[in-house]
This record gives structure tokens, sequence and C-alpha cells, in this order.
């Protein structure tokens, strides 16, 4: 019998909830809250996603009943134990735990990455790659081996995206800034030295986007922006070279929202091929944050037995992906 299973999303501002089974999405819906100044205020984004939870559930069971799905054919509610913010996580915990519940079926407490790792490999060919998950709150080079995703490379501080929206808004740019950033970047004539900040295989940011800040008041914007980028990313293109170097992969997967940026897949994709690596990008809607994700990672753990006890199911905001116990992938 197929296996159908309910994922929710809301680690930060994005709520969004799926049905999957394991070839397709079968129904998504998403709720993004949208800040009206400045970042992310954890306890607002979690009052978002209070205010929304039953709808999106509700919407979402509609739209599956379109597709000729019924509420007992679905056979496991998923959701993100983290990592995440601790008010949204501890929401949205609650909704997938009245869910389960109530349709009767077994909860999966995910991990936020991996999810995002599962579905790269699921909607593209690649098999057993080198990630490079960028995102807002995370930056992270990840690698299966033996049974864990390990952390091959990290940040030390923030993560990339939200680097960049941190120093999008001391140029006076709206929220989100990568995107900005980016367009910026296009339209530039100079290269302004930045610091390049990797040790071993971690890299940190703050330090970077602060001398981007500082380099706004003699230069202009456009070099700016285009410097950040280069040195930001040629430090993340660097650590994911040594990863495939060092675990002799032959494939790398972006995942995350930072992953829309098409300098950054230019230059992995010309280091994938430097090294006769296969570069793999998902579809955009399965990069950033989004219900499938943790729907279909849900569906690998239900099928390998992988169920969470409801008196378990705590949240953790600090959640590391290499704590996770990969029963779903066998080795051969
Ligand atoms: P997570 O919870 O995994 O940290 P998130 O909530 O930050 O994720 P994502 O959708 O994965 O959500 O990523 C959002 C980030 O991606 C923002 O910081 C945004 O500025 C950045 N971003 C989006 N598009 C681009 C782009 N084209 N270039 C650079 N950064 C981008
Ligand atoms: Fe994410």
């Amino acid at each position: 019998m197929e296996t159908i299973v309910i994922g929710i999303e809301g680690t930060a501002w994005n709520l969004s909830a799926a049905i999957v089974n394991e070839t397709d999405v079968l129904a998504e819906v998403t709720e993004t809250y949208s800040p009206k100044t400045g970042g992310i205020h954890p306890r607002e984004a979690a009052q978002h996603h209070a205010t929304y939870a039953a709808g999106v559930i509700r919407d979402l069971l509609e739209e599956g009943k379109k597709n000729g799905l019924k509420a007992s054919n679905i056979n496991a509610v998923a959701f993100s134990l983290g990592p995440g913010l601790g008010p949204c996580l501890r929401t949205v915990a609650t909704a997938a735990r009245m869910l389960a519940l109530s349709l009767d079926v077994p909860l999966v407490g995910v991990n936020h990455c991996v999810a995002h790792v599962e579905i790269g490999k699921w909607k593209t060919p690649a098999r057993d790659p080198v990630v490079l998950y960028v995102s807002g709150a995370n930056s992270q080079v990840l690698a299966y081996r033996a049974g864990r995703y390990r952390v091959f490379g990290e940040t030390l501080d923030i993560g990339i995206g939200n680097a960049f929206d941190k120093f999008a808004r001391s140029a006076g740019l709206s929220h989100p800034g990568g995107p900005k950033i980016e367009e910026y970047a296009r339209n530039a004539d100079t290269y302004v030295p930045l610091p390049y900040v990797v040790k071993g295989m971690d890299f940190s940011f703050s330090g970077l986007s602060t001398a981007a800040t500082d380099a706004l008041k003699s230069n202009p914007i456009e070099d700016v922006c285009y410097s950040y980028q280069e040195t930001a990313f040629a430090m993340l293109v660097e650590v994911t070279e040594r990863a495939l170097a060092h675990t002799g992969k032959g494939e790398v997967l972006l995942a995350g929202g930072v992953g829309a940026n098409m300098r950054l897949r230019e230059m992995l994709d010309i280091m994938c091929d430097d090294r006769g690596a296969s570069f793999y990008v998902p579809e955009k809607r399965f990069m950033g944050d989004n219900g499938a994700m943790i729907a279909y990672l849900g569906l690998l753990m239900f099928k390998a037995g992988s169920v969470t006890d409801i008196g378990k199911s705590h949240v953790n905001p600090n959640f590391r992906p290499d704590d996770v116990d990969v029963t779903w992938i066998t080795e051969d």
C-alpha cells in the first residue's frame, strides 16, 4: 500500500504544510509571516503560525480531497523538532501533535536540515552528495557517512542569509536582503577587498558583514554587494570543494533559500566542473523552507520505523543534523 504523510514546517517565518507520497507532492499550502519592520520577531512569527495553523491544515486537507485523497489515507504526521526559533517550533509541534491524535496516526519529529537534504535528493538525480545548505539561519556543508549526516563545515556565527539581510538593512534595503544584493552586484565595476574568514573547515560571516557595511561609506553599493557575494561565496565553495576531496564523493547538492542566488550556483558549477563532479540544484520551491520536505523526510522515517512518542516529542531549537540516527538509508 502506498505511504502518505502530512508534514508541517514552521521553524521560522514560513508556515507551510504538505501531503506527499513516495513519488509526488499531492498538496501544499503555505502562509508566510512577513514582519512589518526589520527582521523576524520570534514571538510574532509564532503568533502568526498559531493564528493560521488550523486554516492551513484545513485548506491542505481540502486540496488533498480535490485530488481524491481522504484523511483516512494518511499514515503519519511529520513536523520539525528543530533547529529553529523556540516559540515557532513549539507552536507547530502542538498543532502536529493534535493532528496526529485526531487522525489517530503516528507522529514523526524530523530534523529541519536533514529535510532540506532529503528533498534535494528526491527532486534531483543526486544520490550521495556533499550538500551545501545555505539559508537565513543555517550554513553547513553536510555529507552522509556511516549512519549519519556529518557536518564537514559550518558557520561559526551567523548564517549567510541572515548576514546578507543584516547588511542589507544597514544599507537601507528592505527584507529579505539576499535578492537585492544579488541585483546590485550585477552592476558592479570593482572588487573591494573584504575579510575572507575560513578557519579549518568552518567559516564566519559576522565580521565580513560588518566590514561590508563599513565599505559602504567609501564605495558604491553595487561594488560592495558584488564584493560581499564574491568573498562569502568563495568561502563556501572552498569548504564544499574540500569536503568533496575528503569524502571522495562525486556530487554536490545545493539546498536552502540562499541557493536561489545565480552567482553562487555559477561558482559551484565551475568548481564541480573542474573536479569532474555533478552539480544539482532542485526547483526553487524545494530549496527554501517548505512543508513538502518535512512530509518527505517524515515518510522516509515512518517507513524505516522511526516514529516519535508524543511524550518524547519536545522540540530542540539547536537540534543538529549529525545527532540524527539515519535509519532510512541502507548501505550497499
Ligand atoms: P532556515 O530556517 O533554514 O534558516 P530561512 O527561514 O532563513 O531558513 P530560507 O527560505 O531557506 O528561509 O532562506 C531565506 C534567506 O535566503 C534569506 O536570508 C534571504 O535573504 C536569502 N535569499 C533569498 N534569495 C536570495 C538570493 N537570490 N541571493 C542571496 N540570498 C537570498
Ligand atoms: Fe531551512
